[in-house]
This record gives C-alpha cells, structure tokens and sequence, in this order.
C-alpha cells in the first residue's frame, strides 16, 4: 500500500518540490526513512509514531518504509512531520489518499499530536499558489501563509481537526490576512539628537538615496544613537519589498505571528558575529544579518572592530545585493540588498584629535586602527562623515527638527526616485544608491559648472571609476532633496550639489 504527499525543501529563497511516498509492505516490523533526511528529519518518526498512538493509533506491525524524493537532494528542517504523518494515515487507509494530492503540506508535529509552527512557510505557499496547490501548514503560521494570494489554506491546530476536515465531519475556515495596527518604531527621535547638524544632514541623504555611510567621532557623540533614529525617518516598505523581506524572515524563523513585516528592518549584529551568523550558512544553511536587513538597515557599530575576514566578506554583497553561500553540494543564495551603515572611533581611546584627551600613542595608533578598514570596503560607502564631540552649547539649546518632519521629506524623495525608475523598463531599482552604469549617467548628468568641477577632482583626487559613480549618485540624491523642497527637481546636476557629495567622501586624517 503506498500513499504520496507534497511538500518542500528549502535552497536559500529557493522553493524545491518533494514527494513523500509512504509505503507498508509485508515483513519484519521497520520504520524507515530515507532520501537524504538531516537529523531533525530521521527523528521526525518518533514524533510521527507518538503523535499517532495519542489520537489512538498504532502503526501496523509491518515494514513501513518513507521515501523523500528526489533522493539527492538534502531534508533540513522540522516541516516533514506533517506530510509524513499524513501520508502514513492514507497508506492505513485512514484518510482517502486522492483528497491529499492537491495539497502541499508542512508542519511539525508534538507528541501530543498538535501542529507546531515551521519556518518558510509564506514562501512554501507561494509555490503552492504557483503550482494551484492547497496548502497545509500549522494554525501558528496560517496568516503568514494568507498573504501568500488568494490560495487554498488549511491552518489546524492538530492533527484530529485536521483528519476530521478532510474526512468532513468538521470543516476549518481560511486564516485571514490580517495587519495589526502600525508598529511603531521604538528608538530615539531625531530631536533629542542636539547639535551635530552636518551629521544629521548627512543621514537624511544617507535615508533618502539609500546611501551606505560611516560616522566616524569619539565616544559619546551620538553615533549610535543617530544610527538608531534611521527606522524611524525610513518610509515603510512597499507591498512588494513587505513579501520580499518577510519570505526571507519565514525562512529564518523570525516572523512576527502576524504575517508581514511591515517596518524596514533594522539589524544591528555585535562585532562578535561570526561569518555565518552575518552572511548566512551554518549547518542548516540560514539568511545572515545581511539578508535578514534585505531592503532595511544593517548597522555595524565600532566597525574597526570586526573580524577583517567577516568585513570583507561584505564587500560582494554590496555590491550584488546578494548573499551567495557555498555548500558542498550547491550554491545557495539569498537577496541581501541592504543598507549599510556604520559606526566607528577614529583611533582606539577615540579622542585622535582633542589634545586634552588623546594618548601618547597617537596619531600612529589611528591609522593602526583606521587600517582595519580596507580600501575596497571604504570605497563602497557613498557618504563617510565625522560626528565630533558635542558642544555644551549644543546640549542646552532648542531641540532640532522631529523624525516624522524628516519622514516627510524623505518619503517625498523616495517617491521621485521610484517614478524615475518607473520609467525605465524591468529596472528593479528603486533608490538612487543602487543605480549604476547607463541609467546612471543617464539620470545624473552634470551641467557644465559641475563637469569642470568633476573634472578637476578626478584629476586632482585621484578618483577611482567607483569613486566617480558613487560621487554622481549622491550627487544625485542631494539634487533630488533640494527639488522636493522646492517641488521642482532639476534634471541636471548641479555645483553645489557635486561639491557636498564631495565632502562626504574621506573622513578627517586623510
Ligand atoms: N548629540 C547628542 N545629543 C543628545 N544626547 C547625546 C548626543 N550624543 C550622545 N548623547 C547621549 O549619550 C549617549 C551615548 O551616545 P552614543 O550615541 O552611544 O555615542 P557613540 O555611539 O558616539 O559613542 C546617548 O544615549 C545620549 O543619551
Ligand atoms: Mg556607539
């Protein structure tokens, strides 16, 4: 007697197909798994058999042998269970095996026999919905799985309302795609930044073209908390960028019950992080901090501190916005378009620079320190600016401008950006930072003061082709802020607006 069900294995953001074939055949008593399951998957029968005997059944005394094909293809994860389970009741003839084959089915079963949440779930019923499958998946997952479209979805709780659905006796309705009210961002205000004007300036570019950018200042002069003000004057994610960061949290585990996440995220991994808890991978291969942050913010204070290789690492992500995991048998790759922005001391007693306070080892312990950072790394953050010690004057004096007035504007650019690239065909661009090569020049041409002006600094500075387009990007994003303000946006750049992108591209002591 054999049963089939389906259901899936992850590769990255990849959703593969697998057919669960159950079968009992004469012969000594077995209970057997194979298809190349990883732990988790090999001890998935002593939930199975459990789950079963405390709904009152027990395994027929015969060979019971599952089968996950294709065979060579790896089974990370708890999610078999279900399907296991499910396909086992159909060999017993318990429930009638046609009604499970237009389902795909995922879930972790408790000895208790009740469906516990899995990760990947909305990505699993996008394929479904692709594939005009039904999905099943745990009731704790239903309404992430509901924003997935307008697909079949059965969200038990346990396994008995499960088979009483299927045999009719008790029908389960469609988990409802849901937003709970708008979360609200929980860090400082940009107001209860005082002084530090320029750097403030700098992160509202930075927030408007999606700009990567380094603060460099002694301890104490708000970087992180300037960094932590960032959530707060993002616009909130499009419907698209929502499913797209919130595929790669299901993956991860870390949705939020609710379904979507509806705010960009902000990561801020310690210094301590390992390669793969950054970039991704491990045993079961899962999204690092840097895909976590896909479409938000991936913060990384004290910089220099950082492992060099885990640094380096960075360095082809942001430019493909892309992270590419090596494992023995594949590649696996997962979006990682993110935003970077750093923090960072200009030496290690942070005080390079202030005669009062700075140690005897300076300044040859700043470039010690600043070495850590290499030049490809420095050459892919567009906006690099000093955040100095904040005067006493600054601290008592009228609180500035608030995150929502910030938000405004921004979200006002951003808008002109996404038009602009509207216009180009299949461009997935959607902010200045990430444009690059024809669009490029083509949306950010210098007028005539501003090509002698460029010209002279490729000469003078020896910029880097790199250096150039990163220049001309910002460029950009300062001459679209002053349009918005102004409700009229230049076509071309403008003087003014190449020489401050020029003074965000070294920070002091170079
Ligand atoms: N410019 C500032 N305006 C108001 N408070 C500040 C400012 N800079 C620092 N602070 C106060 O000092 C604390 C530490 O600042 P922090 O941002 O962690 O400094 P850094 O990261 O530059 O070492 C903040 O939580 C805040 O209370
Ligand atoms: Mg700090």
């Amino acid at each position: 007697m054999t049963a089939r069900v389906n259901t899936v294995a992850f590769q990255g953001i990849d959703v593969k197909p697998v057919d669960v074939q159950v079968q009992i055949a004469g012969g000594l008593p077995a209970f057997n798994i194979v298809g190349l399951p990883d732990k988790a998957v090999a001890e998935s029968k002593e939930r199975v058999r459990a789950a079963l005997s405390s709904l009152g059944l027990s395994l027929p005394p015969k060979r019971l042998t599952v089968n996950l094909a294709p065979a060579d293809l790896g089974k990370e994860g708890s999610h078999y269970d279900l399907p296991i389970a499910l396909g086992l009741l159909a060999a017993m003839e318990i429930i009638p095996k046609e009604e499970l084959a237009e389902y795909l089915v995922l879930g972790e079963l408790s000895l208790d026999a009740s469906i516990r949440p899995v990760a990947g779930v909305l990505p699993a019923a996008m394929h479904a919905g692709a594939n005009d499958n039904r999905l099943i998946c745990p009731e704790g997952c239903g309404r992430e799985a509901a924003w997935a479209g307008d697909l079949d979805i059965l969200a038990p709780r346990n396994l008995l309302q499960l088979i009483n659905h299927i045999k009719g006796t008790q029908l389960l309705s469609r988990p409802e795609a849901r937003l709970d009210g708008e979360e609200t961002h929980k860090g400082p205000d940009l107001s209860e930044v005082r002084g530090q004007e320029s750097a403030k300036r700098a992160l509202e570019i930075a927030a408007a073209g999606g700009h990567n950018m380094l603060m460099s200042g002694p301890p104490g002069s708000g970087k992180s908390m300037l960094a932590a003000c960032l959530p707060g004057i993002l616009p909130p994610l499009s419907p698209r960028e929502a499913l797209e960061v919130s595929m790669i949290h299901s993956l991860a585990g870390t949705l939020p019950e609710g379904g979507l996440l509806k705010r960009r995220a902000f990561r801020d991994p310690h210094h301590s992080a390992s390669l793969p808890a950054l970039i991704g991978g491990g045993h079961r291969v899962r999204p690092g901090e840097i895909s976590l942050a896909h479409n938000g913010v991936l913060f990384l204070d004290e910089l220099p501190e950082f492992n060099r290789s885990t640094l380096e690492s960075l360095r082809q992500p942001l430019e493909t916005g892309e992270a590419l995991v090596a494992r023995a048998n594949a590649h696996v790759t997962f979006p990682a378009r993110f935003q970077l922005i750093a923090a960072m001391n200009p030496c290690r007693c942070g005080h390079l620079g202030d005669s009062d306070l700075e140690c005897s080892k300076a300044p040859r312990c700043a470039s010690d320190y600043q070495a850590k950072i290499s030049g490809p790394m420095l050459d892919r953050i567009d906006i690099q600016v000093d955040v100095p010690a904040v005067r006493a004057s600054d601290l008592s004096g009228p609180p500035g401008e608030s995150s929502a007035a910030v938000a405004e504007r921004i979200a006002r650019v951003r808008q002109i950006q996404a038009e602009r690239f509207a216009r180009y065909e299949g461009c997935t661009i959607r902010v200045n930072a990430h444009a690059n090569g024809k669009i490029l020049e083509e949306i950010a041409m210098p007028d005539e003061e501003a090509k002698i002006l460029l010209n002279k600094t490729m000469e003078n500075a020896k910029l880097s082709a790199r250096g150039y387009f990163r220049l001309l990007r910002l460029a950009r994003t300062i001459a679209d802020l002053e349009g918005a303000a102004r409700d009229s946006i230049a076509d071309r750049i403008g003087k003014a607006h190449i020489a401050e992108a020029l003074s965000y591209r070294r920070i002091a002591l170079d």
